[in-house]
């Protein structure tokens, strides 16, 4: 990145940060009055917050949130993840998310527009919340894999590498306690390697539903999605051999971009 360091206050900085944020405006118009400026030190902006030229989230002329294409073939993942399951959760599962942000952000703008029932509210955020996680955490989901042997499997390289190491001690350690992060999710969720911006550390996270539990401004590095509906077709309920064949798909070139991103001031 060549962006120059700068610093600015807590709330540009919240609509700064991730894709999640471009719900943070409409939020915030719908539940007024509007935030103050919190008042404490500056924090520093880390370039490269948007998506990454490979995700199309969001179309600017019709201002809708858009399901992305998959970026290889249904099958291409098999035998680890099959063709019907990666079929129903792209076609069907992440596009009802999108609906679903869509409708919800449509919602609270109706209600801004005295249209819509203000009582509401609370409920339409709560969708844009769960709706909008989802559809940025399938997002990128699609893209932290690849087929194996073709840009999917071995491990991590570069800056990326060597912070995994710092962090956990050393692949193996990470991956250990990655697998069991995801493993152990209760109910439906992820498991998530992120950067904690404040620190620039890495953290293993879980999620529950699509966005709880989630560290605040927390920058995703590299996430499984553990929904039922990403894997049940194939291993019904044996979670934890999904996630011993996920490693053999993660993209881990994508997943380093992401880090670099997230990392460069
Ligand atoms: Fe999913």
């Amino acid at each position: 990145m060549n962006d120059s360091p700068r610093t600015v206050d807590r709330r540009e900085a919240l609509s700064a940060i991730g894709l999640a944020a471009a719900a943070i405006p409409a939020l915030a118009v719908a539940q007024q009055p509007a935030p103050q400026p919190a008042k404490g030190p500056p924090i520093a902006v880390i370039p490269g917050n948007t998506a990454p030229a490979e995700l199309k989230v969001f179309d600017e002329a019709s201002g809708q949130f858009v399901l992305p294409a998959l970026p290889y073939a249904f099958d291409s993942l098999e035998p680890h993840i099959d063709a019907k399951t990666m079929e129903i959760h792209h076609d069907k599962h992440h596009a009802a998310y999108v609906a679903g942000l869509n409708k919800a952000l449509g919602e609270l703008a109706r209600i801004r527009a005295a249209a819509g029932d203000s009582s509401l509210v609370k409920y339409w955020a709560n969708q844009v919340s769960f709706h909008g996680a989802g559809h940025i955490n399938h997002s990128l989901f699609w893209q932290m894999m690849a087929p194996p042997g073709k840009g999917g499997g071995g491990p991590p390289r570069g800056a990326l590498a060597d912070a995994i190491n710092k962090a956990f001690g050393s692949y193996e350690q990470f991956m250990a306690q990655f697998k069991t992060t995801a493993t152990s999710v209760e109910g439906g969720g992820w498991g998530w390697l992120v950067v904690e911006p404040w620190s620039r550390q890495l953290l293993l996270i879980q999620g529950e539903k699509q966005q709880d539990l989630m560290v605040t401004g927390c920058l995703p590095v590299l996430g499984i999605d553990v929904w039922e509906h990403a894997y049940y077709l194939k291993y019904q309920n044996k979670r934890a051999d999904y996630v011993n064949a996920f490693p053999n798909l993660i993209n881990w070139e994508f997943c380093g971009k992401l880090y670099d991103r997230a990392v460069a001031r």
